[in-house]
């Protein structure tokens, strides 16, 4: 049997009708499927990755933010976050909550990681968060 492999952009487009489809629940799934222990690994690894004054972060897969909020929550408070998602589901979620928190550190973009790999900007630390891996 033969397998097509799909272009740069089907696959981009597929990855985010899939997220699209599952943002809205996206959070309460993240809980149920870990067993309540998402939120303890995202703490530690912002705990970890913690960042110092005037640093920016690129979170690749931002989701709903949970990570991003995390290491912002753990970092100083000049350090700024660039969250880059394909799903514009997600996106809307994050922006969502950057408003609600009346907070300007987080800049959520749509874009795919691999259109954010290229180019001149840099980052001080990058993370590619998935509840679940270790
Ligand atoms: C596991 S989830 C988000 C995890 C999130 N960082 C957290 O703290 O829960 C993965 C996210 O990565 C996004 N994603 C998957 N492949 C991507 C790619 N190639 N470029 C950008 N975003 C991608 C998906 O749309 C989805 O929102």
């Amino acid at each position: 049997m033969k397998y097509a492999v799909p272009s740069p952009e089907d696959h981009d487009r597929r990855i985010a009708e899939m997220f699209d489809r599952v943002a809205p629940r996206y959070d309460a799934l993240n809980r149920v499927l870990s067993l309540g222990r998402d939120a303890g690994w995202r703490r530690r690894t912002a705990a970890v990755a913690r960042m110092g004054p005037r640093e920016i972060a690129l979170d690749v897969g931002v989701g709903t933010g949970d990570l991003a909020f995390g290491l912002l929550d753990a970092s100083d408070p000049s350090v700024r976050v660039v969250g880059v998602d394909l799903s514009p589901l997600m996106i809307d979620a994050v922006r969502r909550r950057a408003a609600a928190h009346l907070d300007p550190r987080l800049a959520p973009l749509l874009a795919s990681a691999v259109a954010s790999a290229n180019g001149n900007a840099t980052a001080d630390a990058s993370s590619a968060a998935k509840p679940g891996s270790k």
